[in-house]
């Protein structure tokens, strides 16, 4: 036995052997699954990346190799030599490929032991998330992970085929850079050469993109690693990866062209499936309007209605008031909720309070009357007006809030998310696309006070609306679209500013004083007075695809070495303290943390 995984090597992967290769002679290595005792005969189910196979050991026909496997624990890594034999009628399993055989062993090498595992390696573990990601290396041994990386493999195998396919070139950009505003905070990094200075991460190779743009390269993409201080949710991790690319001398329409053939792609090559091109397209406005929400999950109804006209001369105050003080009343007509218990109800008006809407109100519409706290303010005439704008009938619960349009919306478009699922509205199995385009170029930020680009700063407005950047910056529509996947915004892009003066124009418009924007961006600014092509593109969110390609909930799922909510990398301790050496080389000084 010397000579396994001496000069040995392995002959086939655990899943691959069937009928077809009884009586060969083989060399399998892998991993101790499960090992079973039945009344001398030894039992393993030896597994790989490839899959699963029985390996038999028989105290009668090999006593010594069938004493050593007494030793054997689960995730201990062995080498076995044995010949592929037909499974006795009975036990053959028709659920696993090499199901049929089994591998009579007469040598058998232990490569490594190890520890007990802190949980099975099963599909479904029964452990904290915490558990399987300090252990992360073990937790990628299950199943589901496993396939989760194999699917964002073969994703981006697929995007980089067809890209090259169509002429786009695949260039690095960097990643010790400048700050690239996408709307979150930087990652810095002391230089140490140049002390008291820092790098930014990227937050997206966008300034990048568009220099390679306007040195002629033409069609560039990246699968590329992008880095975000932000708040992190199911679907956010700081550090992601993009589908990123640009074109020149295009329109919006060439970009989303490109985009729609890329997905079709995807999804023949993961899921065989032919997706219906091209995709629906919904403007902004549409969607705030219906939807409440700029990603709208289109697989289900229960959409939004305003109803402020209606109510604003209503005897019931709170909705008179908001409207009255350019507010906004919107409705969601839960079909056939109508039994609905006052708990559940008490349950959604604090899901709303979770968006800031002051309260829920609702109607229970009876055959005879309506039952609600609010149906008393409203005369005859407003009744029938609602339950035309509504299409309330009998059986339907229908909830409203008025505050400001913003709260408004984002409140009920939350809730009719919610209900989608609550009320299994959603029919897991589709794959729903949608283009939302028209956004405003800029929004007000209360907290801050002033403009902020609703994408970046770098993209246009629409031709007709540059007049309006300074008399009305809120009314100018950009060129800017996003890719919305059944409620989850997978991607976004838009056509760039290409020339210095509207540029300029707009920066100023965000309220940058001319010295802040010459000296964060003067090197953008020089270079689209150097001759660049008109440009646009868009990046996807290459996890969240994967994520939806995979069927799972959390991004955490598809990457493979992923942090938590607190960004943190419990498998390495990641971020950690550092020395005072490597303090010093940097000229930092840490200030006394506060107590926690
Ligand atoms: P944007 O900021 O919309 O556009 O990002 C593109 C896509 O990246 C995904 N995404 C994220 N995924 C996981 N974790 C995060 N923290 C995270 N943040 C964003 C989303 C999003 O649609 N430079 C522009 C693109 C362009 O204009 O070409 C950009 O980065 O799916
Ligand atoms: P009240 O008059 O405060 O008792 O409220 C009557 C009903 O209106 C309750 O069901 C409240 O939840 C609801 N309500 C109060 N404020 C709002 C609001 N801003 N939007 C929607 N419903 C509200």
């Amino acid at each position: 036995m010397a000579d396994l995984l001496g000069s040995t090597r392995r002959t086939h992967h655990c899943g691959q052997l069937t009928k077809a290769d009884a009586g060969t002679e083989v060399v399998l290595m892998g991993w101790i699954q499960r090992r079973r005792d039945h009344g001398g005969v030894i039992f393993i189910d030896l597994r790989d990346r490839e899959g699963i196979t029985q390996v038999v050991f028989n105290p009668e026909k090999n006593p010594t190799v069938h004493e050593n496997a007494h030793g054997l624990r689960n995730e201990y890594v062995i080498g076995v030599r044995g010949t592929v034999e037909d499974r006795p009628d009975g036990m053959i399993n028709p659920n696993l490929p090499t199901g049929a055989i089994e591998i009579a062993v007469h040598e058998l090498k232990i490569l490594n032991t190890a520890q007990t595992p802190p949980f099975q390696i099963e599909d479904t573990v029964d452990v904290s998330e915490t558990i399987r990601l300090k252990n992360r290396h073990i937790d990628l041994r299950r199943n589901q992970l496993k396939e989760n990386l194999i699917t964002r493999h073969k994703t981006g195998t697929v995007v980089r085929e067809y890209l090259n396919g169509l002429g786009f070139l695949d260039i690095e950009t960097p990643v010790l850079t400048r700050s690239t505003p996408e709307g979150a905070r930087d990652y810095l990094v002391p230089s140490r050469v140049n002390p008291g200075q820092f790098y930014a991460l990227p937050q997206s190779p966008q300034l990048f993109k568009q220099l390679l743009m306007i040195a002629g390269f033409d069609r560039y993409y990246q699968i590329v690693k992008c880095f975000r201080d932000e708040d992190l949710r199911a679907d956010r991790q700081p550090e992601f990866t993009q589908i990123d690319l640009e074109m020149s001398f295009v329109g919006e329409e060439d970009i989303m062209a490109v985009a729609e053939g890329m997905m079709a792609k995807v999804f023949k090559t993961i899921h065989g499936l032919d997706l219906p091109l091209p995709f629906p397209r919904m403007t902004y406005k549409e969607a705030m309007d219906r939807y409440g929400v700029d990603k709208p999950d289109i697989r289900f109804g229960l959409e939004l209605r305003d109803v402020s006209d209606i109510v604003k001369a209503s005897d019931f105050k709170v909705f008179a008031d908001v409207v009255k003080k350019g507010g906004m009343v919107k409705s969601l007509n839960a079909k056939g909720c109508e039994g609905m218990s006052r708990k559940d109800i008490d349950d959604l008006t604090a899901f709303v309070a979770i968006y800031r809407a002051k309260g829920l109100a609702w109607i229970k519409v009876r055959e005879d009357a309506w039952q609600s706290p609010i149906a008393k303010f409203f005369t005859d005439e407003e009744k029938q007006a609602l339950t035309d704008r509504i299409q309330m009938a009998p059986g339907d619960l229908v909830f409203f809030v008025a505050d400001q349009p913003g709260i408004t919306n984002d409140a009920l478009g939350n809730l009719r998310n919610h209900l989608g699922k609550k009320l299994s509205l959603i029919d897991e199995k589709l794959f729903n696309f949608l283009w939302v385009t028209h956004f405003p170029l800029m929004e007000y930020d209360e907290a801050e006070k002033r403009y902020q680009a609703l994408h970046h700063p770098f993209t246009s407005p629409l031709e007709e609306d540059f007049e309006r950047l300074e008399s009305d910056p809120l009314g100018v529509i950009s060129r800017a679209y996003d890719l919305v996947l059944n409620g989850s915004e997978i991607g976004g892009g838009s056509i760039r500013v290409h020339q210095r003066a509207l540029q300029e124009k707009i920066f100023a418009a965000l309220g940058l004083p001319r010295e802040e924007y010459e000296e964060k961006f003067g090197f953008l600014l020089s270079a689209l007075d150097s001759g660049a092509p008109p440009h646009g593109g868009m990046a996807f969110g290459f996890d969240r695809l994967v994520m939806i390609l995979c069927g799972q909930q959390s991004i955490r799922d598809i990457i493979a070495f992923p942090k938590t909510q607190k960004a943190a990398c419990l498998l390495t301790d990641a971020p950690s303290e550092t020395s005072k050496k490597q303090l010093d080389e940097l000229n930092l000084r840490i200030k006394p943390l506060a107590p926690q």
